[in-house]
Parts: structure tokens; C-alpha cells; sequence
């Protein structure tokens, strides 16, 4: 385990728009595990600075996204799968097929998912996914619990993370109140993990994953058993490790 610690959530993204550009330039046809939500936004614009540069390619790479919101129109401005199309694939060369976002409309949720996991199992598993962390220590969609799940499944989101998520609603009635996430099986199953975490209000979860139990109360403080995982924070959410 890494831990960078940084003072702007501007330099973290160029942390971590660099290492996921070496993962490219390694292996352009590379699977990438992304993430939506504030943490990666910075992250995103860097490499969108570096496509435009001409320095990055992503006419081979791969996506699958952590999670999407269950009922919610694709096209809706709070959507996941409205977020990576307006943060980061309609400004660089991705091909649209090349990306895969859960379906939170799907008949069949169940059927979906499993669906969601077997590409990723036969497009080769993730090589580096991307992750923020929920106040409460959720990954992707992974609410704490008595278990870590191990497939891709509907969740019903906690009371912290509608509260959490309220900002970008109109208001907390609005946030919807299921989710499709991978689980941690896929996330655990990535060759690179990076996590990204800012502020304060990550700090509990922060100490929680690296210095508390392992535990699917925290269930990012499954990463520490991880053998490549990278944990990019600022001052903020480092501030209960320092302590
Ligand atoms: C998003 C996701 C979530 C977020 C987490 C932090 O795809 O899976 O786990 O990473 O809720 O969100 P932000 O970055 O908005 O604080």
C-alpha cells in the first residue's frame, strides 16, 4: 500500500491522471475501472488536458463504470452515465462501445449485473480502477454491512450517502434510493487500485480504512489487503492518520 498525500485536489488529479497514463502508454487497449462523484473530477480534466495535448490515446481503452443509480433516465443531468459522457468521454477519443456503465433500468437488475461482471471477466479483468471513498467508507456502491459482496448487485443506498449526494439533487427526495455497484470482487480482481479522497468529512473514513479493522463496516478497509493499491489524499482526509 501507497499513500501520497497532497495539498490540492488539482495535484491529485495530476497524480493520478499520470499514473493512468502510464497504465495506457504500457498497455493502450487498456480496461480502466472509473468512478463518478466530486474525487475524480480533477483527475478527469487532466486527462482530458493531456488528450488534447496529443500525449494520450484512448481509441483502445476500455471502461466500466462502478455504479449507477437505479430508475434514473440515462439522460438525466445527475445520472452516472450523464456524468462520464459530460466529464470525460465526449472530450476524448473513447469509442462509445468501448464503454460500459450499469444499467439502473434493466427488467431484469439481477440478470443485468451478473451480465456487468461477466464482461468484465471476458474483456480481462480491470487493470487499474479508479475509486473515491463515502464518508461512511462505501466503495463503488458498497454500503457498510455485515458482508462484502462479492458480484455486481442493487444496493439500497444508506441514509449517509442520500445525504451525501443530496448536493447534487434539487433536493434529498429526489436522490434515488437504489443503486447498481460492482462489488468488491471486481474491485479486489483490479491489477492497480487508486483511491482518491478529499476533506475532511473523508478523514473517519480514511483512518477507518488504513488503520481500523478490516471490516465490511468499512468496506474500503478491504484495499489494505490488496497488493497494489494507491491512496491519493489531501491534508484533509489525511488528517486523522497524521494525528
Ligand atoms: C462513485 C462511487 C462512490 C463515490 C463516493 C465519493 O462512482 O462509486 O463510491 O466515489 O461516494 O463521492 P465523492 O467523490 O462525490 O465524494
Amino acid at each position: 500500500m501507497q499513500i501520497h498525500i497532497y495539498k490540492t485536489a488539482a495535484q491529485i488529479g495530476q497524480a493520478a491522471a499520470t499514473l493512468i497514463a502510464a497504465q495506457l502508454l504500457r498497455k493502450p487497449d487498456s480496461i480502466l475501472g472509473l468512478a463518478t462523484g466530486s474525487s475524480p473530477i480533477p483527475t478527469y480534466q487532466a486527462l482530458i488536458d493531456m488528450h488534447k495535448a496529443g500525449v494520450l490515446d484512448f481509441s483502445k481503452t476500455i471502461s466500466f463504470n462502478l455504479d449507477e443509480y437505479v430508475g434514473i433516465d440515462p439522460e438525466h443531468v445527475c445520472s452516472y452515465h450523464r456524468f462520464m459522457q459530460d466529464n470525460l468521454f465526449s472530450q476524448v477519443n473513447i469509442k462509445p462501445e468501448n464503454t460500459h456503465v450499469p444499467d439502473g433500468n434493466a427488467a431484469d437488475i439481477a440478470a443485468s449485473a451478473k451480465a456487468y461482471d461477466e464482461a468484465i471477466v471476458n474483456a480481462g479483468g480491470i487493470d487499474l480502477q479508479l475509486l473515491g471513498i463515502g464518508r461512511n467508507g462505501h466503495i463503488g456502491f458498497n454500503e457498510p454491512g455485515e458482508q462484502f459482496i462479492y458480484g455486481c448487485h442493487e444496493v439500497e443506498l444508506s441514509q449517509s450517502t442520500i445525504e451525501a449526494n443530496t448536493r447534487f439533487f434539487d433536493s434529498e427526495a429526489d436522490v434515488p434510493r437504489a443503486a447498481v455497484s460492482l462489488g468488491i470482487g471486481a474491485i479486489m480482481e483490479a491489477r492497480q487500485v487508486l483511491l482518491i479522497a478529499t476533506g475532511t468529512d473523508k478523514a473517519e473514513a480514511i483512518r477507518q480504512a488504513i488503520v481500523g479493522d478490516v471490516s465490511p463496516l468499512c468496506q474500503a478497509s478491504i484495499l489494505r489487503t490488496h497488493p497494489n493499491v494507491v491512496f491519493l489524499l489531501d491534508e484533509s482526509a489525511d488528517s486523522l492518520l497524521t494525528k
